[in-house]
């Protein structure tokens, strides 16, 4: 048993509804460790998990987060890993979370784990999603939301692996940001006028083969309809909510395909060795500052406050993330 004075706390659904309780520490199973978890954050995942995970009875909120190991369960050595610091996924709004070590981002003993809290969910989102253009040869590619915490990391790591992106947001001054600082050749607003017609002229000089949407209704099925033979859709996101469509006949005649990228799924399907390569980069290029990765933290809050920060957060959403503290909880 993990001797500690306070309980656990979290963000739990009880009764078809998510309340702040208090109830026992959890405790690690065989293969798992107890995180005392430091920090979490919110993401448009934890708005979906809001809505559909209500009626799941004992459900704790929070994608991800950041913490300490704390006690180990059977089979894993408690000297080489109690104290160490990770990342993990899922049930981050909680003082403690039991999770599997092979599940974890190790970080090094002086990483500040302020940084860690978003270590998980766009990092290997954005790791699998190049990786799936990579693996379809992909020379250029295409991003719809390109204002996004998730899509900003994307771009950075395809320049690193020598891809090309085209970024497709909605506001001039994001067109501004990604010109300026992220230094991208290709950023168009789709509210401009003469948008199709620039993007035309963009997809003839690169020739892209994939096309990441995350935003639904007409845009996607129409920038899709002006991709190269056999391009593909990655569909892993619906920010707008709204149903996408896309164009029967060119889709047909182009032979072009649109699958689903969920996170979990592809890091089930990766090799061992391949998983490891991306953990170790992640972690790598967070301890070095998160030049990839990294997330820009706009607000901090306390976990007893989450309900009122959760439209608050998604209203600031281009600005940066919203971190969730829980040394203090
Ligand atoms: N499939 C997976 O496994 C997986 C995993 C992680 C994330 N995701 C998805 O990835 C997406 C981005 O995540 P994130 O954490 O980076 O989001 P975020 O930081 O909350 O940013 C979303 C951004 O998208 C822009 N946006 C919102 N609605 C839009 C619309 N209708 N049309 C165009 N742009 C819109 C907004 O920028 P402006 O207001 O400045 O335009 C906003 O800043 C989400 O859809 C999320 O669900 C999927």
């Amino acid at each position: 048993m993990v001797e500690s004075e306070k309980q656990q706390l979290a963000v739990k659904s009880q009764g078809g509804q998510f309340k702040f309780v208090e109830e026992a520490i959890p405790q690690p199973g065989p293969g798992q460790v107890l995180i005392r978890v430091h920090y979490s954050t919110i993401n448009p995942f934890d708005r979906l998990c809001l809505m559909r995970e209500r009626g799941n009875e004992g459900f704790i909120m929070g994608s991800e987060g950041s913490g300490v190991i704390q006690a180990v369960g059977e089979g894993i050595d408690s000297s080489q890993w109690v104290g160490k610091k990770v990342g993990f996924i899922g049930n981050g709004w909680a003082r403690y979370v039991a999770k599997p070590l092979a599940s974890l981002v190790v970080f090094k003993d002086d990483f500040d784990l302020k940084n860690g809290a978003n270590s998980y969910i766009n990092p290997f989102t954005v790791a699998g999603l190049l990786d799936y253009g990579l693996k379809h040869g992909a020379k250029a590619v295409i991003i719809l939301a390109a204002s996004s915490s998730l899509a900003k990391q994307l771009i950075r790591l395809a320049q690193l692996r020598g891809v090309i992106t085209i970024n497709i947001v909605r506001k001039d001054e994001n067109v501004k940001e990604l010109q300026e600082t992220f230094g991208v050749e290709h950023a168009l607003n789709q509210t401009s006028p003469t948008f199709y017609t620039d993007l035309e002229a963009v997809i003839a000089k690169t020739q892209p083969t994939v096309l990441y949407e995350c935003v639904g209704g007409d845009l996607p099925g129409e920038v899709f309809s002006r991709m190269p033979a056999q391009s593909s859709m990655v569909v892993y996101g619906s920010l707008s909510s709204q149903t996408f469509t896309v164009k029967g006949v060119q889709f047909r005649w182009l032979d072009q395909s649109i699958t689903g990228f969920v996170l979990h799924r592809w890091l089930a399907a990766i090799s061992a060795d391949e998983r490891k390569q991306w953990f170790e980069l992640v972690a790598k290029d967070l301890e070095e500052g998160g030049k990839i990765f990294g997330s820009k933290i706009i607000k901090v809050i306390s976990l007893s406050d989450w309900e009122k920060n959760v439209a608050e957060a998604e209203a600031a959403a281009t600005q940066g993330k919203y971190l969730i503290n829980l040394l203090d909880a």
